[in-house]
């Protein structure tokens, strides 16, 4: 049985809520006392204070959904939007957390056990990738990480890959709270297709390659950038997870395309009504506009809803280029 986005969403948040979490709404799309950033550009922007020290909560741990775009600053996907599949201006991020509560171990134990138990996804598709250490900033390689993949979610040794800073250590932005990360990958090949291909650096994780794709970013935040570059350690150890909504959705749909999940075909249903052009006919250039059309349509619903306008300046200025961008599309 398929399942919809709507109960995707659920059995996610109720499976961290099973393991005492808080279910907590999403932050705005855009967030209200940061001005280092123009968007929401990831779930951990509601708890920067959080990670930081500088604010608490009367939980630990959280579930959520958040609201977020990605078309500015240090994340910014707006050139791949429509030419592929996987990206968006505006997307949903799945996460669980931990403020100074779990670490590594129930954060990777978790993911796996809801990956590959509850929701069944192959084990023979999945790749793991952990953070290979960084000599400017005199970090070492996540071992802990690499071990607990091993010894305690049972994954095969050969799906263990080590990536640099690039893939592996993530970051807000230029300053704030960071920390190596370990990514979970499916491998959506088909029959034909080896599944040792993953270990391949031409053509398997992390090589722009639509058949490898990361689904789900585990973050181990324990340091804070600090303006000059340098790393400094937060008070306390915390997890910062995030999986793309659209993206989980398009496997457990037995989609090779998030478009052709249940979040985007209603807005592709309307586009034809309203053009008389089909998706996935021949033109493969009116696909992309379709694609481009319906993102960028959801990125400024959501923005609107929210509260930002479109104007001359700043975010609203990014809302008007997304509003002309998609009608350039839609006339192209
Ligand atoms: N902060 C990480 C990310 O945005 C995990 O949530 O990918």
């Amino acid at each position: 049985m398929t399942r919809s986005a709507e109960e995707v969403r659920a059995e996610f948040l109720s499976f961290f809520e099973a393991r005492g979490h808080r279910v907590v709404p999403s932050g705005p799309v855009f967030p209200l006392d940061d001005p280092t950033l123009l968007f929401t550009n990831a779930g951990m922007n509601q708890f920067k204070d959080v990670f930081l020290g500088t604010g608490a909560r009367d939980y630990t741990r959280a579930v959520d959904t958040q609201k977020c775009i990605r078309v500015s600053g240090k994340h910014n996907d707006l050139e791949e939007v429509g030419v592929d599949t996987y990206h968006h201006t505006f997307f949903e991020m799945l996460g669980n957390w931990s403020f100074g509560d779990y670490f590594k171990r129930d954060a990777i134990c978790w993911a796996w056990e809801l990956l590959t138990e509850v929701w069944g996804l192959p084990k023979d598709r999945l790749w793991v990738s952990v953070f290979a250490g960084d000599d400017k900033d005199g970090l070492g390689a996540d071992e802990e990480a690499e071990r607990l993949w091993i010894d305690e979610a049972g994954i095969d040794p050969s799906r263990v890959l080590r990536f640099d800073r690039t893939d592996n250590f993530w970051e807000m932005g230029e300053t704030g709270p960071c920390g190596p990360c370990s990514e979970i990958h499916i491998d959506r090949g088909g029959p034909d297709t080896d599944p040792a291909d993953g270990a391949d650096p031409l053509i398997g994780v992390n090589a722009g390659n639509e058949r490898f794709i990361e689904l789900w970013n585990l973050v181990f935040m324990e340091f804070n950038r600090v303006e000059g570059g340098a790393l400094t350690p937060l008070p306390a150890k915390h997890v910062d997870t995030g999986m793309g909504f659209e993206r989980i959705l398009s496997v457990l749909q037995g989609k090779n395309s998030n478009y052709d999940t249940d979040l985007f075909t209603p807005v592709f249903a309307k586009l034809t009504e309203l053009t008389g052009v089909p998706y996935g006919a021949t033109d493969s250039q009116s696909d992309i506009a379709f694609r481009v059309i319906a993102d960028h349509v959801r990125a400024v619903s959501i923005s609107l809803a929210d509260g930002a306008l479109p104007s001359n300046t700043g975010r609203g200025y990014v809302v008007r280029r997304l509003i002309r961008r998609a009608a350039r599309f839609g006339k192209q």
